[in-house]
């Protein structure tokens, strides 16, 4: 929406019209039924409440939000079977969310920037989290990760789980229960596959695919890719560089896990 809402305004001017923003549209799509809510319409809703956030992650501090509690606006739609919510930012992030964790200890709000009161920029960014913001409650309770907090979100749909969706992302019922690879699949559910996709399973389209055309594993060693996990700008560095560093969100056993699994799912192919 960063790009649209340009977009109106360019051609708003070009047109001749007054150069009104257009309202910021946030679309939900649950049980075959899709809703558009403006951030006017959000903003007014006997939902909406203030929320305090001490450790906001994507601005790393403190901050206090109109927000209107994520089942509410899902109650607003008809059920659905499907047992993730899949949410959209407008530069290419794609975030899965199960719905354990939605309806678990953490509590969702989607967070509504009122365009008389914008928010600051996101930290080394010129835009700021808005128009549409997913928050937590309690993230703590429910170890909700900094990819699951998603900015400039722009839409909500209910999809199946990621590995009915992408079977290729899968692992095979012969590799034991407690294989790292599988703690490493979770892992990067919740953490990597918001930006990358594994030999084309996923939606995002922030960072590369970590499988295709050749596999990470293959061009990184272990300790390479360990150190680029926790600091890519370790590793190399860039002016344009996006990828966040992970440095105590997860652990060093689950780093390893991660790339457990990416070596798994290379060996398969
Ligand atoms: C917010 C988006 C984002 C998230 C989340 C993210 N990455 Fe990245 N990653 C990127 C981008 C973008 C690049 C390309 C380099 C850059 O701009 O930093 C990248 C580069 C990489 C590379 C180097 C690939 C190459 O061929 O150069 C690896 C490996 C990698 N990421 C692994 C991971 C893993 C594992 C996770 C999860 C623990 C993860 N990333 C989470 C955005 C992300």
């Amino acid at each position: 929406m960063r790009l649209l809402r340009l977009l109106t305004l360019v051609l708003a001017g070009l047109a001749g019209a007054p150069a009104v923003a257009a309202a910021a549209v946030l679309v939900l799509t649950a049980g075959g039924a899709t809703r558009q809510f403006t951030d006017g319409e959000l903003l007014a809703s006997r939902d909406a409440a203030t929320l305090a956030v001490p450790h906001d992650p994507s601005y790393g501090g403190a901050m206090t939000y109109r927000a209107v509690p994520l089942r509410a606006l899902l109650s607003a739609l008809p059920p659905d079977a499907a047992d993730t919510l899949e949410a959209r930012a407008t530069d290419g992030f794609v975030a899965q969310l199960s719905r354990a964790v939605i309806e678990g200890a953490a509590v969702p709000w989607v967070a509504i920037e009122d365009p008389a009161h914008p928010w600051p920029p996101l930290p080394g960014m010129t835009v700021s989290a808005g128009p549409f913001y997913l928050i937590w409650q309690h993230p703590e309770r429910a170890g909700i990760s900094t990819e699951q907090w998603t900015y400039a979100l722009a839409a909500l749909t209910a999809v199946a789980s990621p590995v009915q969706r992408w079977p290729a992302m899968t692992i095979d019922s012969s590799v034991p229960a407690d294989a790292p690879a599988r703690r490493g699949q979770k892992v990067f559910i919740a953490n990597c596959l918001p930006c990358h996709r594994l030999g084309g399973s996923g939606e995002g389209t922030v960072g590369p695919d970590l499988l295709r055309p050749m596999p990470a594993t293959a061009y990184f060693t272990e300790a390479g890719l360990r150190a680029l996990i926790r600091n890519p700008a370790a590793v190399r560095s860039w002016p344009a560089q996006q990828m966040p560093a992970f440095a105590a969100a997860i652990g060093d056993s689950e780093i390893d896990a991660v790339i457990a699994y990416l070596r798994y799912l290379a060996a398969r192919r």
